[in-house]
């Protein structure tokens, strides 16, 4: 299996109620590896770059208020099979779906607040990746 990278968000809930050691801690157990990360928060130009392909939905200007109602954790993870191993652990989109032990299913508040972001694709890795990361932030 390849060694792949994917990107993580830890959400502005998460931060706001200060557990993202305790979802870093599931991360690394799950054998995905921290090389680059950073707490910073987001534009509303930046928020709706990164969720560009959401713009026709409905829930993107919600989206988009709630990734900038504070601080985020940004973050490279690295592993085999790092994209599905951390959706795996992630666990679904609505916490209230999320299986037993996953990030969301402990931690979620709502389909809104739902504490992490993952890539879905290796293509989309690389892509969110290069928009938050410079190449000299991550040390694998
Ligand atoms: S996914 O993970 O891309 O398959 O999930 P998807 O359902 O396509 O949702 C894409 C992102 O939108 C968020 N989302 C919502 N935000 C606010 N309100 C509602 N109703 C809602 N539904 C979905 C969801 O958390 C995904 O955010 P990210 O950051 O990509 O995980």
């Amino acid at each position: 299996m390849a060694i792949e990278r994917t990107l993580s968000i830890i959400k502005p809930d998460a931060t706001a109620r200060n557990i993202t050691g305790k979802i870093i801690d599931k991360l690394e157990s799950a054998g995905l590896k921290v090389v680059a990360q950073k707490r910073v928060k987001w534009s509303t130009e930046q928020a709706q770059k990164f969720y560009e392909v959401h713009k026709e939905r409905p829930f993107y200007n919600d989206l988009v208020t709630f990734m900038t109602s504070g601080p985020i954790v940004v973050q490279v993870l690295e592993g085999e099979n790092a994209v599905a191993k951390n959706r795996e652990v992630m666990g679904a989109t609505n916490p209230k779906d999320a299986a037993a032990g996953t990030i969301r299913a402990e931690f979620a508040e709502d389909i809104e607040r739902n504490s992490v972001h993952g890539s879905d694709s290796a293509e989309n890795a690389a892509a969110e990746i290069k928009l938050n990361f410079s190449d000299d932030e991550i040390v694998g």
